[in-house]
């Protein structure tokens, strides 16, 4: 039975603009778990700025926490097999679990967002359903980079209104430091590794509790702001290559600060918009963790005070599409993000990706 009626919507293309469309709805999705995972291996910006002296580049622990935030960042050890990607995502995704009181049999479907996966093939959806034993799920790979888990929570948010899963695993996770180029101080800085997972739930329409709305967009004419020219099909890495750096992420980063203070308020706005909610209204807002001066600029635009703000890119840095389940988890762990409060989730990534979503807890 059709038990309420719910405002879903989509960007149109031809615009950017949504389309409002209002459909009837018998379901809505809650996020019911979340659950995060480091490697062990701390990485100080004075550790950064000895490596980088190596390359006779200079940098160092004052200008780093001045102009991003970050003080330390995780790097994951890839020769050991539980610092790989989906071992962080398996172990973040226990703690996910475990919060929800769900066993891994009980999950439907595994998105994994990353951008830094285990191997081409197969996805690291599927090398983590194995080591967490989801056997009866179905999994998949998005790569939306940064903006990875909104991407991904508001893809099961659709399988779950649907009625074709009940219970989706979505995981945010990077092992990035395998792509940073340690000859570049402008992304050297900034990049770490992490794991974030979020179980999503399907509720009944009508519940106070669930994903409220969302807004999602891309831009295909920014995509050389960042990302990794060759390792795809499209550039072989060859030892030429190889010496130039091409399998390392390349960023204008100026360019990038710019266009994300910009994108990120937009998508904020737009999803407060849709959700009916003012942002003095909001309880937190759980932006994504790439720079604390594009953080401060956007909840100044939004109007949203920083006391609000989750930040854990001091110790983490930007762990891409894990920074938002990571720091989500860390605020509803230590019981500032509480049952029934309103929090607006945001992220911009390589693509240029972005996209925001209003849950209540
Ligand atoms: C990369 C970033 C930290 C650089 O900070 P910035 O304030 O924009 O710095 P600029 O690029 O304007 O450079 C300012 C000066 O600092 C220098 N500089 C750059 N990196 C440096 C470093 N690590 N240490 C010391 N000096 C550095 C530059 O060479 C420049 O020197 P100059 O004025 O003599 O030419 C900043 O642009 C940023 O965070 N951009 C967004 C990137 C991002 O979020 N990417 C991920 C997207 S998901």
């Amino acid at each position: 039975m059709t038990t309420a009626i719910g405002a879903f919507c989509s960007p149109g293309r031809e615009t950017g603009h949504q389309r409002r469309q209002t459909i009837v709805m018998k379901f809505a999705a809650k996020i019911v778990g979340t659950g995060s995972a480091f490697p062990e291996r701390r990485m100080t910006n004075d550790d950064v700025a000895r490596k980088l002296t190596k390359f006779g580049l200079e940098t160092n622990d004052e200008w780093i926490r001045e102009r991003t935030g970050i003080s330390e960042r995780r790097i994951s050890d890839v020769e050991n097999e539980p610092e790989l990607n989906s071992s962080l995502g398996a172990r973040a995704a226990q703690k996910a679990l475990e919060m929800a009181g769900r066993k891994p049999e009980d999950i439907d479907q595994i998105i994994f967002a990353t951008c830094s996966p285990d191997t081409p093939l197969p996805s690291t959806a599927c090398w983590l359903q194995q080591k967490i034993g989801a056997h009866r799920a179905w999994g998949m790979d998005i790569n939306a980079a940064c903006s990875g888990f909104i991407y991904g929570v508001v893809t099961a948010e659709q399988f779950i209104l649907s009625g074709h899963s009940k219970t989706v695993l979505v995981i945010g996770a990077e092992v990035l430091s395998h792509f940073i180029n340690w000859q570049d101080r402008t992304t050297s800085i900034l990049f770490g590794d992490g794991a974030g997972a979020a179980v999503v739930e399907q509720v009944a329409a009508g519940s106070r509790q669930r994903i409220l709305a969302s807004y999602l967009s891309s831009d295909g004419t920014l995509s050389k702001l960042l990302f990794v020219p060759a390792g795809g099909s499209a550039l072989e890495v060859t030892p030429e290559r190889y010496a130039q750096n091409l399998h390392k992420i390349r960023m204008s980063g100026r360019e990038i600060f710019k266009v994300a203070v910009r994108t990120l308020t937009e998508c904020a706005l737009r999803s407060l918009e849709q959700a009916h909610i003012p942002a003095v209204k909001l309880d937190w807002f759980v932006p994504h963790q790439a720079n604390l001066r594009i953080i401060e600029a956007v909840a100044n635009r939004i109007g949203i005070s920083m006391d609000k703000v989750i930040v854990n890119l001091d110790r983490y840095g930007n762990t891409s599409a894990a920074t938002i389940p990571t720091a989500l988890d860390e605020a509803i762990r230590d019981g500032r993000i509480r049952e029934g409060q309103t929090v607006l989730t945001d992220a911009f990534g390589s693509g240029l990706t972005a996209g925001a979503m209003v849950f209540r807890r």
